[in-house]
């Protein structure tokens, strides 16, 4: 079994809020006012970034009054614009308390703290009553847990009859294990890819009806090619979280996932599925 605290500290630096600071600054903007454009690159902490959640968004229909969890909301930036885009109240549940420090502080400087809030906890037993959220997205989290229908489940649990689930998963392709560290894990003892056949296997036996299953695989492809070219013509790549939380690691990381998605060995899909009306 797993230690949470491994995952956690997985993602835990200590000082990332200063960095985060540093980089905006550099960036040209003023970390005590900044605003959603200037944290998109870093605080979209999943493949393709803040792109990724806009067509998360997309899929969805979200409204004003609805109550949306975010599980695995690291520096809350989705949380945030899914906030902003629907005017909807989200909450946040993440392991790691310095990302949910910081998800909060930022929360608060775009003055979102009345919609959007955020809670160090586990997703495998979340500190919320049962069917109270309207819909649940999760983005590149599933990867660092184990037990996918103990997760599925507890979704599940705090959903309403009629509530949608969006998740953005990385799923495990027919290339082999990617090589570690990842973004998302330092060694193969922290990640856990499930194939698409059996995630779809692991949603429906926790109660969900899949609505769309599907593979993102060129897009993520198409993304990379436009951020290296960025990089080649002297620019930023497009998506600067992984450099900036993971630091000295990063380079060979984004090295590793990037191979990974070239041959295969890890695949990033995205599926909207639902519970049950009754
Ligand atoms: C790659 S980051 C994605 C963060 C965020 N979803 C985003 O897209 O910006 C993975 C996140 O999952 C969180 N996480 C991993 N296992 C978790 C668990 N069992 N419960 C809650 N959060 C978890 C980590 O702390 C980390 O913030």
């Amino acid at each position: 079994m797993t230690a949470a605290s491994d995952i956690a500290a997985h993602y835990t630096s200590g000082d990332l809020l200063a960095r985060l600071e540093a980089r905006l600054r550099e960036d040209g903007f003023d970390p005590a006012h900044p605003t959603a454009e200037a944290l998109a690159p870093y605080d979209h902490f999943h493949g393709r970034g803040l792109e990724a959640t806009e067509d998360m968004a997309d899929l969805l229909q979200v409204a004003e009054t609805d109550r949306i969890l975010d599980v695995g909301s690291g520096l809350g930036g989705p949380a945030r614009y899914m906030a902003e885009r629907f005017g909807c109240r989200v909450d946040g549940i993440d392991l790691t308390a310095e990302f949910c420090a910081i998800a909060t502080h930022l929360t608060a400087l775009l003055g979102l703290t009345d919609r959007v809030s955020f809670e160090q906890g586990d997703a495998l037993a979340m500190p919320f009553g049962d069917a109270v959220f309207d819909g649940a997205y999760s983005m590149n989290v599933s990867m660092n847990i184990a037990d996918k229908r103990a997760l599925y489940r507890e979704i599940h649990r705090v959903l309403k009859p009629g509530g949608w689930l969006s998740l953005s998963e990385v799923v495990q392709g027919t290339g082999g294990a990617p090589d570690y560290p990842t973004p998302w894990a330092r060694t193969a003892a922290t990640s856990f890819l499930a194939t698409p056949a059996e995630t779809r296997s692991n949603l429906e036996a926790s109660g969900f009806a899949i609505e769309t299953l599907r593979e993102t695989m060129e897009t993520a492809l198409a993304y990379a090619a436009r951020s290296r070219a960025l990089v080649e013509a002297g620019g930023e790549p497009l998506h600067r979280a992984v450099s900036l939380i993971h630091g000295a690691l990063a380079q060979e990381a984004m090295a590793n996932s990037a191979q990974a998605l070239r041959e295969r060995r890890a695949v990033p899909i995205e599926i909207v599925c639902r519970k049950a009306r009754q």
